[in-house]
This record gives C-alpha cells, structure tokens and sequence, in this order.
C-alpha cells in the first residue's frame, strides 16, 4: 500500500477518463517495478484461481489480512479508512434522501458487514434497521447502536422473516458469482413490501470482468432484478474504480 493511490472522489460522467489515466499510472508503474508486476502476476494466477471457486469470500481471513479495509476497496492505505467512509457517506446520503418521499419504517441493511451504515439509515429515517450478513466475524464486530438489530444469515436468508421498505446494499455483490446474485434478487424483491425500494451500490464497467472481484456493466447489473424498476442514478470513482448507485421501486 503506498500514499500514491488516490483517495476516492466525485467526478461527472464528462471526467470519467481519469479513470483510464489513473490505470496507465498504474500500469506504468509496475512496469519500473518489477518484484510488484511478478507478485500482482502470481495473485492473479494463483489467489483468483483459489478464490474463483469460492461461492463468496472468507470475510473473516480478509479481516485479519486487511483490519476494518476489508469492506473498502482494501488497496486504500489503513489511515484513509475513514475518510472513505466519510466521503462514501458524504456522496451516498443525500442522493439516497433524495429518493425517498415516503415514511420508512423498517431498512435491511444487507451485507453490512461491520455495520458502517446501518446506524446513520435508523437515524435518517427514524426507523429500525436489520444489519445482515454470512459473516459472523463481521457482525461480532458491529457496535450495538439505537434502533439496529445485527443477525448473521445464511445464502438463503432463512432467518429473516420480516418485510423492509428500504433495502440498502453496498459493495456487496460484485463478491458473489452470477448464478447465486440471480437467486439472492429474487430473495430480495420478495422482502420488500409493496412499493419497497432498493438503493444499490457496486462497482460497475464498460464490459462484464469475472475476476476475484467483479466487475460487472451497469444493464448487467439492473438485470439481476426484474421485480424491482431498478435504474442506474448515479456514480463516483474510488481509485480507478467506477462504482454506481442504482435506485428503484418493487414492480407490483
Ligand atoms: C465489501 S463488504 C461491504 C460491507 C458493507 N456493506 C460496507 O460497505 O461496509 C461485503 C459484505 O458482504 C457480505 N456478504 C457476502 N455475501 C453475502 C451474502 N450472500 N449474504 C449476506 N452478506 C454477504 C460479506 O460478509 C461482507 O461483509
């Protein structure tokens, strides 16, 4: 991890090519570097191989590897954790109050791994918020905030039982391979009440990339969910990624 990498920033769609800049740089640099090229090589040969065939990653060993980076892009240096988080929040939160005119009583946060969001979604719309997640390592380390239940789940969602006006998902997906993300949306649509929403967040490109991580294009993405008028609103960049937020409501 080095200071170079940028921090994460708004940039309108017009801009979008720093991204491409950002990666010559990166390129570039790992070209004068070669101990970093050989090791980024053998990651991807060797880590994506034994990550490939996972249904979804062990949040636990990435914790102990990376600490609380690992639910942020974890190439960010240790101290900009919470400025991401701060930035993350500063971007997503008033587009998310933006779409919302309607009395929210009750918010799944899915996939809240540490809880970073869950306590500020109670506090927005003052309401109770479930916290879930497969990781019990993760959910073991959430703070007990106001209004907020944290339950470990299983793929299936078995353990949850109630219905949400919100679902709120960030930079959860692009960790779970296609065939499951299919089986999961329908899970999902059918928590949401009548006329629910979903405010989704995740990286997005130009063509769909199965990688450790994926990288999926943003009409991909919206296909997941054929119940839910899911649409593409908006989008920052968090190092050389493209990350989107999409919004829609349950189709009744
Ligand atoms: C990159 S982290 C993001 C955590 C949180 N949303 C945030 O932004 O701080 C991804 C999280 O998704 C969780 N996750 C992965 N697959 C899941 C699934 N099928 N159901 C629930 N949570 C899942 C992981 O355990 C992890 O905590």
């Amino acid at each position: 991890m080095t200071d170079e990498i940028p921090k994460i920033e708004i940039i309108d769609k017009k801009n979008f090519s720093k991204i491409k800049n950002r990666k010559i740089t990166r390129y570039l640099n790992l070209l004068l570097h070669p101990s970093q090229l050989l090791n980024k090589i053998f990651n991807k040969f060797y880590n994506s191989d034994k990550m490939k065939d996972r249904s979804s990653f062990d949040y636990k060993e990435l914790y102990l590897q990376h600490g609380r980076n690992a639910v942020i892009d974890h190439r960010h240096p240790y101290d900009q954790f919470e400025y991401v988080t701060k930035k993350q929040k500063e971007i997503l939160y008033p587009i998310l109050k933006s779409q919302i005119n309607e009395p929210i009583t009750k918010i799944l946060d899915f996939g809240c791994g540490i809880g970073r969001f869950s306590g500020d979604l109670a506090e927005m719309f003052d309401c109770n918020v479930m916290g879930v997640d497969t990781s019990k390592h993760l959910i073991d380390l959430c703070n007990n905030v106001k209004n907020v239940n944290y339950f470990v789940v299983d793929e299936k969602l078995n353990q949850i039982k109630d219905k949400f006006d919100l679902i709120f998902i960030c930079n959860v997906i692009n960790g779970i391979p296609d065939q499951k993300v299919f089986q999961l949306a329908e899970i999902l649509s059918n928590l949401l009440n009548k006329s629910g929403k979903l405010f989704l967040v995740e990286i997005t490109g130009k063509k769909n990339i199965e990688n450790i991580w994926r990288t999926r294009t943003a009409n991909k993405i919206i296909d997941f969910f054929p119940k839910i008028d899911l649409r593409h609103i908006s989008q920052y960049i968090d190092i050389d990624n493209e990350v989107s937020i999409f919004f829609g409501q349950k189709i009744n």
